[in-house]
């Protein structure tokens, strides 16, 4: 490189700035950072280092301090003021982050803080980027008060108009208390790390003086306890660094925002692939549960499917597949668990994937082996009417291509909600094994021949006979097909194939709903 001289004054200039540099990359300085890598985590800035593409990230406010002086805050400030804001790529793709540094009056959040979040959250909006949020934080800033509180009420107002403009992802990668919680409970999808990352709005100690329960912070709001019973958290990851890399992995499935198109992936999988396996995969008997994992998995590209909410609802699955490269929704009954029935928190989880899906762009398939919604008082008093309807609102509001395949059972109010024709599904096609009725033949006979059941002289082998008569008029996709509720019955193998060329066909799709503020979605 050429040697340039520089002047003793500007040499002086870029000391300082050096130095001015140095100051902000040690954080908490030494003994904090030693003390929070122990077990394992990364710092605020290598957790941005794993996420991002190598030397893309831009910090932006490196050097704003906060402007408390109260209990002494004046003289400790700390450049950047625990947060490190800025914007990079990956796989190429502009992302906008922040990501909490707890070293740092433990993360907490400030006036300051807040204000660099919003700063990179406008531009995320303006420039039509992801926002991702690296979380660890110990909540409002207490020595600020109400300063911190309007902080973190600027940055939740933020996140709700940011809705459905650009993808919102948040970490979870340490503690996270009271305020902590909430702007990531309003974004699309909620990481955690396994035994370092922790959710909730009053901790063990306030739990003990108020309700006199016990219960480790790990049992409350683990990344575990999330995952599975709440369902606040869409992925439980092993480490900060896998923590990072699933976000990656997410985001080549998602687009920039909500007038881009997801990324196309190339791929080797021919899309006219015939599956065989498919023909015989689902059992001769109606009871008999199977994997419905193993028809995603057997039709998308390369097998690839990344499940969201793996361990929450399992009687529904949820998650992203590509077909010939195009990102799509796949919502899925899964006969194996509940018999695949839809309760409240399956209706839940699938209302809110199909909506992100229908806010950015992203086709919906559905996998259809519903034998209705399950039964019981836990369900009917808990509001299985309004949860369900949840779900049954989104498919109908959804206007993006709608694909659905019926390999099995679909039943009652559960083939209506599982983006039937009459939702505006675009495409429904069934496999010759799907029986679509009010409900199953046994069910059904008990209802309307009960009379004629309980007197006949031979009542077992009359309510054979009736079953019999039943299944053969309802237990098959053909009175569907011929009310043109179906548009095909396909053979099972055909599946990729057919979605495939459904997806092409409906690519350039145009639909919208009648112009209104919003609607009233059933909460
Ligand atoms: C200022 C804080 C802080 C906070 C932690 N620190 N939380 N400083 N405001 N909210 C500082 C500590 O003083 C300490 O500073 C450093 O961060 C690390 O904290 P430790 O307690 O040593 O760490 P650890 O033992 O790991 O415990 C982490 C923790 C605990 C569980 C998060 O710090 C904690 O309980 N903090 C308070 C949580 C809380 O109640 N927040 C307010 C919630 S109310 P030094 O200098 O010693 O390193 C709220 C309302 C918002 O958020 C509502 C909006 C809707």
């Amino acid at each position: 490189m050429e040697h340039v001289e520089v002047s003793s004054l500007t040499a002086d200039r870029l000391r300082q700035l050096e130095t001015k540099n140095d100051a902000a990359l040690q954080g908490g300085g030494e003994a904090r950072i030693v003390k929070h890598k122990e077990g394992g985590r990364l710092t605020a800035r290598e957790r941005l280092d794993v996420l991002l593409d190598p030397g893309s990230f831009v910090e932006v406010d490196r050097f704003v301090a906060h402007r408390c002086s109260n209990f002494g805050m004046g003289d400790k400030k700390v450049p950047g003021d625990g947060v490190i804001t800025g914007y990079g790529r990956v796989n190429g793709k502009l992302v906008y982050v922040y990501s909490q540094d707890f070293t740092v009056f433990g993360g907490s959040m400030s006036r300051t803080q807040a204000n660099k979040i919003c700063k990179i959250m406008d531009l995320a909006v303006k420039t039509g980027a992801p926002l991702i949020g690296i979380n660890d934080s110990g909540g409002a800033r207490i020595q600020e008060g109400v300063e911190a509180l309007g902080g973190y009420a600027d940055i939740f107002l933020r996140n709700v108009t940011t809705s459905g403009v650009v993808p919102q992802i948040s970490a979870i990668m340490g503690p996270c208390a009271g305020g902590a919680v909430y702007s990531p409970s309003l974004t699309d999808f909620i990481f955690m790390v396994k035994e370092s990352s922790y959710m909730f709005v009053t901790g063990p100690d306030v739990i003990k003086a108020v309700t006199h329960e016990d219960v480790t912070k790990e049992q409350l709001g683990g990344a575990v306890t999330h995952a599975q019973k709440s369902g606040v958290a869409h992925f439980a990851t092993e480490d900060d660094r896998h923590c990072m890399l699933m976000i990656r992995e997410l985001l080549n499935f998602l687009p920039l925002n909500n007038l881009d198109d997801a990324p196309i992936i190339p791929t080797n999988d021919r899309p006219d692939r015939i599956d065989e396996s498919l023909n015989t995969l689902i059992p001769d008997s109606p009871k008999k549960p199977y994997d419905m994992l193993d028809v995603i998995q057997k039709t998308v590209d390369e097998g690839y499917f990344l499940e969201i909410h793996k361990h929450f609802a399992q009687n529904i699955l949820v998650g992203f597949g590509r077909y010939n490269g195009r990102s799509v929704g796949i919502v899925a009954n899964q006969p194996k668990i509940l018999a695949g029935c839809l309760n409240i928190q399956a209706s839940i989880k699938a209302a809110r994937f199909v909506r992100f899906c229908d806010a950015f762009n992203i086709p919906i398939v559905t996998f259809v082996d519903v034998p209705g919604f399950l039964p019981g008082t836990d369900q009917e008093w808990n509001g299985i009417i309004t949860h369900g309807a949840k779900l049954l609102y989104a498919y109908a509001e959804a206007t993006v291509p709608k694909i659905t395949v019926v390999t099995r059972k679909s039943y009652g109010g559960a083939y209506c909600v599982m983006s039937s024709k009459h939702l505006r599904g675009d495409v429904n096609l069934a496999y010759p094994t799907a029986e679509i009725a009010v409900m199953g033949a046994d069910g059904a006979v008990n209802i309307i021949f009960r009379q004629q059941i309980t007197g006949a002289s031979n009542p077992v082998a009359e309510k054979a006979r009736l079953t019999k008569e039943y299944e053969d008029a309802f237990a098959n996709p053909y009175v569907a097909a011929e009310l043109g509720y179906m548009d095909e019955v396909i053979e099972p193998a055909m599946t990729r194939k057919r979605i495939i060329d459904s997806l092409e066909m409906l690519k350039n799709k145009r639909d919208t709903n009648p112009p209104k503020k919003h609607g009233n979605i059933p909460l």
